[in-house]
């Protein structure tokens, strides 16, 4: 089978598409045959050796998980030992690390049943940024609250805004001019031009903000959070996560403000299946920017890192695959 792996630190043009014999699945996995994988930041990062990888991941001058990818959709091919809840034929979306590849394995509690009304590639580019999103807004949101999120238009930011709508919030997304549009599309009630406008500079003051992306200061963002307002940031510039991470818990520490960095990601099988309901009920529509094949994933590592990508970027791992 075809895999995509990396063995150094730097730019798209180290991947390789390499050829290597199928994974076995072990006693609690899944063998999954790969239709659609999708783009995250996670490998960006990986594949750039950003510091607190490295540091986290034990791998400081190169990696030894060579593989990338994550977001994956497709059919269960084998299933290990002590898999109960899938069988060979069903067909999956979650997690599985590899994902670039023709096949992947993945934890069975990683992994959930794709709606039949979903297309697979809709699929694959929701996990990680669509359980970010959920995990960012699902505790500290309720129906009727006004909510702003900055970086709305990119992977994380346009699950976020739709699934704030579906908690019945009022939404403004901030976003650049060429991507209002879409910020309208899919749901959101009022717009900030970050290139144009000062967030703090309108008025408004919010419930919850949540910074998928962008940078404002963390004075800034608190400064228009409502008296018992929610700030969480997922990512962004590094500052505006250093500020969350580091200055937010002593800042929450004076009035009833709370401002914090969310953690990382958890691959929770519940969360995966509320965002399968919001896929399936139609409430949450993946924005899909752009598809590759598996053997351009390099050019869709590139333009993934030039930071501008509007919602998700597909690596399509089967093109002519069925949909049935
Ligand atoms: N905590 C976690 O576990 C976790 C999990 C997933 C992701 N993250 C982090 O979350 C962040 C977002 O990830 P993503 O996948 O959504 O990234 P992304 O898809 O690459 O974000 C691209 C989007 O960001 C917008 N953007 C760029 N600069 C902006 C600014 N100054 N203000 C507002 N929007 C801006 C771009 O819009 P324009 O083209 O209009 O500028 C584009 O639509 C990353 O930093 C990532 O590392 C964290």
């Amino acid at each position: 089978m075809k895999k995509i792996v990396y063995t150094q630190y730097g730019s798209p043009d180290a991947i390789e598409l390499i050829e290597i014999e199928k994974p076995v699945p072990s006693d609690n996995q899944v063998l999954v045959k790969v239709y659609a994988a999708s783009v995250n930041a996670l490998d960006w990062h990986r594949l750039r050796g950003a510091m607190g990888i490295r540091l986290m991941n034990g791998e400081l001058f190169k990696p030894k998980e060579t593989s990338l990818g994550l977001d994956v959709a497709g059919r269960v091919e084998a299933v290990g030992n002590n898999v109960t809840k899938f069988q060979p034929g069903d067909k999956v979306f979650g997690i599985a690390q590899g994902s670039f590849a023709e096949y992947a394995c993945a934890d069975e509690h990683e992994l959930v049943l794709k709606p039949a009304n979903v297309s697979f590639e809709a699929a694959a580019a929701t996990p990680v940024a669509a359980l970010t999103a959920l995990q960012a807004l699902k505790d500290r949101i309720q129906p009727g609250q006004k909510v702003l999120i900055n970086g709305a238009s990119g992977g994380v930011g346009t699950f976020a805004v739709q699934i704030a709508k579906s908690f019945g919030t009022i939404v403004t997304a901030v976003c650049s001019p060429r991507n209002m549009d879409t910020a309208r599309s899919i749901g959101a009630d009022h717009l900030i031009d970050y290139t144009r406008e000062d967030l703090t500079a309108n008025g408004q003051q919010y419930d919850l903000i949540f910074a998928a992306n962008g940078y404002n200061s963390i004075f800034d963002y608190r400064r228009v959070l409502g008296s018992t307002g929610i700030y969480v940031a997922a990512g962004g510039e590094l500052a505006q996560i250093l500020q969350a991470l580091l200055v937010g818990p002593m800042l929450s520490k004076f009035g009833r403000k709370q401002l914090s960095f969310m953690g990382i990601t958890q691959i929770e099988e519940k969360d995966l299946s509320v965002i399968s309901e919001l896929l399936a009920s139609g409430k949450v529509v993946p924005v899909i920017d752009r598809w590759y094949p598996l053997g351009a994933t390099s050019e869709a590592l590139q333009s993934f890192g030039e930071e501008h990508t509007k919602g998700k970027i597909i690596i399509t791992v089967r093109p002519d695959h069925d949909n049935s």
